[in-house]
């Protein structure tokens, strides 16, 4: 797959033209987002990613078979980033989220590992009362056993059902073992046909 970097920006108003369809990827950090956009196209650096959380401080955009882009988003929540910081990293987010008019789909990212969380749940909740189209990715699969998988999937889509009457589509993945790249590519090809 064709893939390459295109630019980092700090705001909205610094992203390239919205001439091609989107696809982003957002979610707390060290969920894993720079891992899976590596992993969904093959190219192991070319998203930095960390075991630090934080890493990704800007939005980049990245070129994929010179028709659409796939965007890597600064993780939100995270502790250690002063409050400052973390109130503009929302706003970075949530004003790209929002405005960005070439967006097709937002990829929410949730570690398969914990309980439903209460700042992931919010941020769906936030696109979800916007209309915003969005998916919901696990990840990390491959450091959970699968029953206790299955068990955290179907308590995440018991929680979300308490809010909504439907719930958006949901994948399973691990960046380590590939799992989950072709359903996931499958169902960005549906969108952008
Ligand atoms: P920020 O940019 O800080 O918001 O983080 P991020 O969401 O981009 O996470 P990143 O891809 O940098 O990954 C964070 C850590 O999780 C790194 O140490 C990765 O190696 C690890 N990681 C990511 N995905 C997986 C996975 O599927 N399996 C395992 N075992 N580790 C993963
Ligand atoms: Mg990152």
């Amino acid at each position: 797959m064709e893939a390459s970097f295109l630019t980092s920006s700090a705001k909205l108003n610094q992203c390239p033209p919205e001439t091609v369809p989107e696809i982003a990827f957002v979610g707390r950090s060290n969920v894993g987002k720079s891992s899976l956009i590596n992993m969904l196209v093959e190219r192991k650096g070319l998203a930095k990613t960390s075991a630090t959380p934080g890493k990704t401080q800007l939005i980049n955009h990245f070129v994929i078979e010179n028709k659409w882009h796939l965007v890597d988003l600064p993780g939100y929540g995270y502790a250690r980033v002063s409050k400052k910081d973390r109130g503009k990293f929302k706003g970075m987010i949530y004003n790209f989220l929002e405005k960005r008019t070439s967006l097709y789909n937002t990829f929410v990212l949730v570690d398969s590992r914990h309980d439903p969380q209460k700042l992931d749940l919010d941020f769906i909740n936030w696109l979800g009362e916007r209309g915003l189209p969005f998916s919901i990715v696990f990840t990390k699969s491959d450091k959970m056993k699968p029953l206790a998988l299955e068990r955290n999937v179907e308590t995440y889509k018991a929680k979300l059902l308490e809010s909504w009457d439907e719930i958006p589509p949901i994948f399973i993945t691990s960046s380590e073992k590939a799992d989950g790249r072709d359903e996931l590519l499958d169902y960005i090809q549906q969108m952008l046909d």
